[in-house]
């Protein structure tokens, strides 16, 4: 198989190395059908990884190298997806040169506590991934294959993981060995097996836990297949986006533009990011927003082409941020509260600073105020012209300035995309397992 393959490769080339198989393959751990089998091609310290590198491209013609903290093969050989990665094979975990490195050490310990608790990973990994918790990577922000593994073995049984999720408070620390040699700040703190610095659960957002947290609960009440095998969420049809637009009555506001070309590790924080500074932008002026929300869409969808997206949009597909307002519209009139009479010169400014108001200035509770003309009394309105000012992100801020477009309220009715009406059926129903 694949593991003699590359050990043959390396001895033609002459390449010293191990070639190890790490990750939830190798512990019996692995939920079929998801996620990469992953190879570790490990070179003594001091060496270069490029020669494992090399061998990591001639594995399979269809491969794609990667970046992480190094660069690493992601191939596909005989219907498997593989990762293969360059590593160095350091003493101890706490001597680790990049964070791959720490890797077999993992799995060798894992792979000695395991035995006999193969099937309680997998019934928590099903768990923790039908109720939407299952992957570190930053777009989920939830639990890592490992951090499983390691509360099947901290808890005994993946009835013994949710007996005690159950209870978790925030703050909530495991430290299988006892060895714990930094504070952290994180919601749950599981602190490597392996390397007494490091907390395992470091990607946990609070939000991820505590919804394993409530889910845990709730299934101890009703233990039902759902929680591990979710129905599909249908997407939403032109009178049902209707009819939710009607019983809500707020104001719907879609931004949409083309995706960059990078990775979702990338994106993701930046689009997070970006969604705050638009909250931020409507709260400071006044525009309420009652939730908002961000995704990344790989369907082609054919307003693409009037928007002069980047040239490779076509394969990334677009990035697209709802945003609901309880307020979308305000009246032109608008209070502004100055400074107290008392401050005579800053009450001077404030007053040539308003020389035309439309009422005022006059003093209420000590303090001088005018009312005047508002600049944008549409959301959409304010959005569109401050677009260029805000704060973006560094890849999806010049993506931005490229083109965009906005559409407001039923205006969505024209994205036909049915990943977006998936989108929208989530963003309304907005329903979690808790409790
Ligand atoms: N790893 C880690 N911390 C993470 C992600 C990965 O320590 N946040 C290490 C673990 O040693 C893990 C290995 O990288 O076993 C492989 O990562 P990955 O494939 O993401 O996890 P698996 O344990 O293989 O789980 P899955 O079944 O989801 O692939
Ligand atoms: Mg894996």
């Amino acid at each position: 198989m694949v593991i003699s393959r590359i050990e043959d490769l390396a001895r033609t080339r002459g390449v010293d190395c191990e070639v190890i198989l790490v990750g939830s393959a190798a512990r019996g751990t692995w939920l079929s059908g998801d996620h990469d089998l992953d190879i570790f091609i490990g070179v003594s310290e001091g060496s270069s990884l490029l020669p494992a590198l090399e061998i990591a491209r001639c594995v399979s013609p269809k491969f794609e190298e990667r970046y992480a903290e190094h660069a690493y093969v992601h191939a596909i050989f005989e219907g498997f997806e593989l990762d293969i990665v360059p590593c160095y094979l350091v003493e101890t975990a706490s001597k680790i040169l990049s964070a791959v490195d720490r890797t077999p050490f993992h799995n060798r310990y894992v792979s000695r506590k395991i035995k006999g608790l193969e099937d309680d990973v997998l019934l928590l990994k099903q768990f923790m991934k039908g109720i939407g918790v299952y992957g570190s990577e930053l777009k989920v922000g939830g639990f890592s294959g490992y951090l499983a593994e390691l509360l099947v073995i901290r808890y005994g049984s993946f009835l013994g993981v949710m007996e005690k999720a159950a209870i978790w408070r925030p703050g909530e620390m495991i430290d299988l060995e006892d060895h714990s040699s930094l504070d952290h700040e994180d919601p749950l703190v599981m602190v490597d097996p392996v390397d007494p610095g490091r907390n395992v659960a470091a990607a946990l957002t609070l939000d991820k836990m505590f919804q394993f947290v409530a889910a845990s609960r709730l299934f101890f009440e009703v233990p039902d297949l759902e929680f591990f095998f979710p129905s599909p969420i249908q997407p939403l049809s032109d009178q049902e986006i209707l009819e939710h637009i009607a019983k809500r009555k707020s104001t719907l506001i879609l931004l949409e533009f083309a995706a960059p070309d990078l990775v979702e590790d990338v994106v993701f924080p930046q689009l997070r990011k970006a969604e705050q500074s638009i909250r931020a932008l409507f709260d400071r002026n006044c525009f309420l927003v009652l939730r908002s929300d961000a995704d990344w869409h790989r369907g082609v969808s054919p307003e693409l082409c009037d928007m002069g997206g980047s040239e490779n949009s076509e394969l990334c597909g677009v990035i697209r941020m709802l945003f609901e307002l309880e307020v979308a519209s305000l009246p032109r009139i608008e209070r502004r509260v100055g400074p107290p009479v008392w401050a005579a010169e800053h009450a001077k400014k404030f007053v040539s600073s308003h020389l035309e108001p439309l009422s005022g200035p006059y003093v209420e509770d000590g303090q001088l105020v005018v009312e005047v003309a508002r600049k944008f009394v549409e959301a959409s309105e304010l959005l569109r012209s401050q677009m260029t000012s805000l704060s973006l992100g560094r890849h999806l801020g010049p993506e931005l300035r490229r083109g965009y477009k906005i559409y407001l309220g039923q205006e969505i009715l024209e994205i036909r995309d049915l990943e977006f009406r998936v989108f929208m059926a989530r963003y309304f129903s907005a329903r979690q397992k808790v409790c």
